[in-house]
Formats: structure tokens, sequence, C-alpha cells
């Protein structure tokens, strides 16, 4: 629900169980609250105390002091807000700064669409939008503001408009602010959280004092990337899983970005996000429109576990979309790590005529079809098949593994051309690149400009006609080297700094094509890994790659890091085979599928090789996976331990709405000497009711607040499932 308390000039957004609200003070928007529910609209005394810096229209004298110290809810660059802002321009004479004040606003039913953007959406919604002006320059500002009948989450976006007669340089947009101000009582002294990585290491959990000055996790490689996250959350230094303050933002976008957090002089902390501001600048002529991407909110009073449970809810209900919405999805195995390059359609009909005899359900053939492709060094661009690996096409692969009841993937990299392909002897120029440089190569590859739209024309009518040559029901669209050499000879001088976003606007340009010439097909983002997971890509693909590091170890905590934000049935999580590629570790197959199993599930191994014992393990595996499959897709997700935190000992449960069901997952990572059964407090339980544990009766509360024992395991890497069911 969103009021709009006309005396004291104070909008009220509510969710559920959470209030954000922000007011007026001399027609400049500024921030008052965001927490638990409140009822009241009266708080304008928050924001209008008579011993704080006061507005102009009360001390001209002190205009920008008091741009300094108020908590402006839109801040803007160059007239006295010395803190993180979120708006700059840039005037045709070289002059930067505005002075942006409320004109009007409107509150309806529902949530725009963002045109050519991720967001979230749906009709049991309610939106605000808040129109600013700065009077010198014409320029308007819309702030967007959706809470949700159902989810604690506020969705925020920005809409710009040069309303003026003389062109504007957009240099800084970004998407939302928040201002937190501790309170006196507790002493509240704050951390950051954030999700910093790297290739095969991707969202770690970071968390760091919030000092004077400013924190930040950015990205300028033209994708979310490996390296950082776009989420940032200020958290109360007692916060654990179940206790503590959060204030969290996560970016629907996919692209470069920036989130910043900063405390001032006064101790209060103001966090942004959005697009990064570097080299970016979007001209707008008069009566053009930029939008910027959405950033999503969410606030917990109840730690990390409700903040997660309410993105997870959020992105399940309101972002991911389609066919694949609330289905099922086929249980896979991916020939990458069981051929590389090395394959043909025998070596692939062998796997999927094994993997059939196991439950797999979809044989993904990965990259190396195409071109003359044999490493990772040719023929991106030429998309058609090699018929000398796969004589008679996809065609005929598909029509044999659906002979076998298999559905047939492939793998796509439509963003890429390397040096040795036709279509790069055919335009070198479709390559990004400097002027008078020559483009660097990251993996042997560069970067198309798909910015142009005779390029990503080009590139989306050859995939379709791939995908259109057989039955082709899933595709695996991967992104493997960042954007450097940022630069085209088409756009203008001017306009140049335009091409990272334009570029990502592409991508999704040819993703919505993509679904809506193919509505079943499921699409599955991946980028080297997990350098792409972000919520702007989830809202094309329900799942995206997670990792290219398949040890399931390593994936405990990359899947825990991603599992902070990102709904299970999102996570691309594969089986895969030992000594491990990427570590060289070994793992009992009993423990790789139980850590598979809370993400999409699948394999990643040449199962011809498997043992009969291994191969009868996997169908128990791909038995368990679809009997799971609706608890894990749809339950509410609860973080017990974590073995990095623990050294030892990883945790998780999943139980489901009605709260009749539960599935609790614990691994011991590293086996130790001495040691006895340890206790275990459940979550998410309902407190009266009764539940059976293998065979055992034991009350909801007694399992969440004395605790379930767990007795030791012998040997490194013991995972267990633990089924829960409520006694009728
Ligand atoms: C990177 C992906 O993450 C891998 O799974 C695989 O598809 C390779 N690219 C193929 O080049």
């Amino acid at each position: 629900m969103i009021q709009y308390d006309e005396t004291h000039q104070i909008f009220k957004l509510d969710t559920p169980h959470t209030s954000y609200i922000f007011g007026l003070a001399d027609n400049y928007p500024g921030h008052i609250y965001y927490g638990k529910k409140l009822g009241d609209t009266d708080l304008a005394w928050l924001l209008r105390a008579e011993d704080r810096p006061q507005p102009p229209s009360v001390l001209r004298r002190e205009k920008t002091s008091f741009f300094d110290f108020f908590p402006m809810e839109y801040p803007f660059e160059g007239v006295g807000d010395f803190r993180e802002c979120c708006i700059n321009i840039r005037t045709e004479d070289g002059q930067e700064g505005l002075e942006l004040t409320y004109q009007s606003h409107r509150i309806f039913r529902g949530k725009r669409v963002l045109p050519g953007l991720p967001s979230t959406q749906g009709e049991d919604s309610s939106t605000l939008e808040v129109e600013l002006l700065d009077k010198v320059t014409g320029l308007t500002v819309v702030l967007s503001y959706t809470v949700f009948d159902d989810t604690d989450a506020v969705a925020q976006s920005v809409r710009v408009r040069n309303g003026g007669e003389r062109p504007l340089f957009l240099t800084k947009v970004l998407s939302a602010c928040l201002h937190v101000e501790p309170d006196m009582g507790a002493g509240q002294e704050m951390e950051v959280l954030t999700l910093p990585g790297s290739w095969g290491r991707e969202r770690s959990m970071q968390r760091q004092k919030m000092g004077y000055g400013t924190v930040s996790a950015e990205s300028k490689r033209g994708v979310s990337s490996h390296q950082s996250h776009p989420f940032m959350a200020l958290v109360s230094k007692n916060c654990t899983q179940t206790v503590g303050e959060v204030y969290a933002m996560n970016f629907v976008y996919s692209g470069n970005f920036a989130a910043r957090a900063m405390k001032d002089q006064f101790d209060r902390i103001r966090m942004v996000m959005g697009i990064h501001p570097e080299r970016f600048c979007w001209k707008l002529a008069p009566g053009e429109e930029f939008q910027a991407p959405e950033v999503v909110l969410v606030y917990s009073d109840e730690g990390l576990g409700k903040m997660t449970r309410s993105f997870h809810d959020l992105y399940r209900k309101h972002l991911i979309r389609g066919y694949w919405k609330d289905r099922r999805r086929p249980v896979l195995i991916n020939n990458w790590e069981a051929t590389y390059f090395n394959f043909n359609t025998e070596k692939l009909l062998e796997i999927a005529r094994e993997a059939a005899k196991a439950g797999i359900e979809m044989l993904v053939v990965d990259d190396g079809w195409f071109g003359h492709r044999e490493m990772d060094d040719s023929s991106l661009g030429d998309w058609t098949v090699n018929e000398e690996k796969l004589p008679g096409g996809f065609r005929y692969l598909a029509d044999e593994v659906n002979r076998l009841g298999m559905k047939l993937g492939i793998w796509l990299e439509p963003e890429m051309i390397s040096e040795d392909s036709d279509l790069y002897r055919a335009h070198p120029d479709w390559a990004l690149q400097l002027k008078g440089r020559e483009p660097g190569q990251c993996r042997a590859q560069y970067v198309l400009d798909l910015s142009r739209q005779e390029v990503r024309a080009y590139i989306y009518d050859r995939i379709k006609e791939v995908l259109s040559s057989a039955n082709i029901e899933y595709v695996k669209w991967d992104m493997n080297r960042p954007l450097a050499d940022v630069g085209n000879a088409v756009l203008s001088p001017d306009q140049q700094g335009e091409i990272s976003h334009r570029y990502m606007l592409a991508v999704y340009e040819m993703q919505e094509r993509l679904l809506k010439d193919f509505p079943k097909l499921l699409l599955e983002n991946c980028s080297s890994g997990g350098g792409r997971f972000d919520p702007g890509i989830l809202y094309y693909s329900p799942q995206i790659w997670c990792s290219d590091d398949t040890d399931a170890v390593e994936r405990l905590a990359i899947q825990e890091g991603t599992q902070l934000l990102y709904p299970l049935s999102s996570i691309g999580a594969h089986v895969s085979a030992c000594p491990n590629h990427q570590t060289g570790r070994t793992v009992p197959l009993e423990m790789r599928g139980i850590a598979a199993l809370s993400g999409t599930f699948g394999y990643e191994l040449d199962i011809t090789r498997l043992s009969e014992d291994e191969k009868k393990q996997i169908l128990e595996q791909t038995k368990l996976c679809r009997q799971y499959s609706a608890l894990i897709r749809e339950g509410d997700y609860y973080r017990l331990e974590s073995w990095q935190r623990s050294h030892a000992f990883d945790s998780y449960m999943v139980v489901s709405k009605d709260r009749k069901e539960a599935l609790l997952t614990c691994v011991q990572v590293l086996s130790r000497p001495n040691r006895a059964s340890r206790r275990l407090r459940l979550q998410g339980l309902d407190p009266e009711a009764f539940y059976e544990i293998e065979g055992k009766s034991f009350q909801g509360a007694t399992l969440m607040y004395a605790g379930l024992l767990i007795p030791p395991a012998h040997g490194d890497f013991q995972a267990r499932l633990i089924p829960i069911r409520q006694m009728a």
C-alpha cells in the first residue's frame, strides 16, 4: 500500500512487514525511514527538526550546508552535497551540477515495464512516481517505487527526460539511494556485506566495518562479473542468520555497476547503487529520455536469513518468467568436462544412451560444434554446424536423442567473434575497438559490437537458423570475456560513453527475441562460469550456471554466497568427475550429488566411463532429484551452518511453504578426531507440530530451540540428506 499524507507532505510505502518513508522539505525529497512497518504517517518532525541545518527558505545563507546534511532521497551533484550522489549532468557549456525539486506525483496499482530492461513485475503491486525538475536546464527526473502486496521488497528505478531546449549529457545516473541513521541507544555499529570473488571462486561473503569514508563494490568489466557482485547490504554488527538488521540492495542489471556506502561526518550512512558512472555518458537531445535500471531493496529485522527469503520470494514470484518459471527443469548431462572439444555424434550418443538409463533427461552439447572449432581460438561468429563432427547436423542428433526419450540442448556464445573466423575476415570492424588501437584478445577472442543494430541482427538470425534446424529445447548462452576497448566508429564522439549500456540493452533485446521466437526454450545464462549471475539476466533465463568450479567442496561455499540472494531453482549445479578438473580433489559421488541437489541439478562427466555401481548411484540421485524438486524449487531456504566459518560442517534446509515437509542437508567437510555428536538447531518449522525424522517423532519447537543431534561421520566429505515430515 502507498499513501501520501498531504498535510505533512509524507510518502509512505508499506510492504507486508516494512515501511519505506520519505517526505518533502522546501520541495526537496528527503529520506526518513526504512524498516519495520509503522502505523504513523506524521513523521515530518524526523525530517525537519529545528536543531538540524535548515532549508533555504528558512536560512538562505546556509543552502550549501543544508545540501551537505540533508538526507536527499535522490541526491544531485555539484551544488553542495559532497557525499556520494546519484545524478550529474554536463551542459553544452561544459558545466556540471543540477538541483532537483518536487513537481508532482502519482500513485497507481500495478507496475510499469521498463522499456528494454529487465525488471520485477506484478499486477499485485502499487507504484509511486515522483517527478522532480531541474529548473535551469528543464531536466525532469521521475523516481519510481513499487511495493508488492505479498513480498517485503521495494523496487526503485529512475527515468530522466531532457525537457529543455539544448542537449544535455547525463554523466551519472544511479538508480537508488538509502540513508541509514544508526540509533544512539544501541550504539549501533554497522558493517558492509558484499560478495567479491574471482573465476572459480564466485560470491564469497565479505563483511567489513563501516568506518568513515566510502566502501564500494563495482564492476567496469561490462558484466556484473566474477570479481564483484551488484549487491550491497548494511548490516548491524550483531547480525547473524537469525538476528540483527539488514538493509540490502541488489541491482537488476548485468553490466557495469557501482554500489557505494558512505559514512558521513554526522555518523549517518548513505548507500547508493546504479550504472557505474566511470566512462558512462549519455547524450540527451531535447525531448529524449533515459531509463535507468532497477534496484531492489530488502530490509530485515531478523538477520540475513529473512533477507534471503525475501529475495528468493521476490525473484520467484516477480522476476523469473516464462514457460519454465514454475516447472521442474530436466536433469541434464553436459559434455563439456566429459569431452571438451573432442567429440562427435557417436560419442555424444554413447553418453546419451547411458544417461537415459540413469534417469537423465537432457543432453547438452557444449562448446565445439560449429565452424572448425577444435580449441578455444577459432570460429566464434561462424554459427554453422561442423558436419565432420556432427554429420546430419543437430537434426540427426536431436532425432536420435529424442528417440532415447531425452531432450537436446546446445551451447552458444553469441556475443563473441574469433579472429580466426569467416565473420571476422568479412567484418573486422564488428569487434569493439578504439580508434587506431588494435583491440586486445582475451581467451583468443574479441567482443562483438552488439550496440550496432546490423551486428546483432546478423548474429540473431544465425542463431535462430541453428535453433530452428532441429528440436533444440535448451540453450546455454555463454559469454567468456570482459568488455575492453569499448569504442566504435559508428556513434558520434559525444556518444562513445553510451556503448557499454547500449551493449547490455542489445543482449537483453536478443534474449527477449529468443524467448518470443521459442517460448518453450529453457535458457541458461553463463559467463565463464558465474561471471554474469545477477537479477538482470535472471529475468531472461530461469537458471544461470553458477561457477566453472564444479568441485563439491568449493561449490558448498560458492552456492552459499549465491543462495544468499538467489533461489535454488536458479543456480546451475552439476555433478562432475573426480579427481575434480579444477581442484584435483576427490569427493565421494554421494556428496557431489547432494551438493548439486541444492541447485538445478545435472551432470558434467563422461558417464560411459563410470562403473556399474556409480551408474546405479546416479539412477538413485536422479530419482531423488525428481522427488524433491518441487520442495527445493518452491520452499523456504534456511542456512544453518557454513563450513568456512565452522571449518568442518555445512548445513542448510529447505522447508515447504506450508511447513509440512523439509529437507535438511548436513555435510561434514573435514573429519576431526575426538568428536561427539553436536546439536543443530533447525529453523522454519511449525513449533506446535510434530515431525518425523528417521522413524522418530519430535516437536517442531524442540527441533528449533533445543536442536537435533548430528553424530560425527567417519571420514572427510561425508554428506547426509535428512527428510523431515510433519506427522498427521
Ligand atoms: C565457460 C563455461 O562456463 C563452461 O561451462 C563451458 O561452457 C566453456 N565456457 C566452453 O567454452
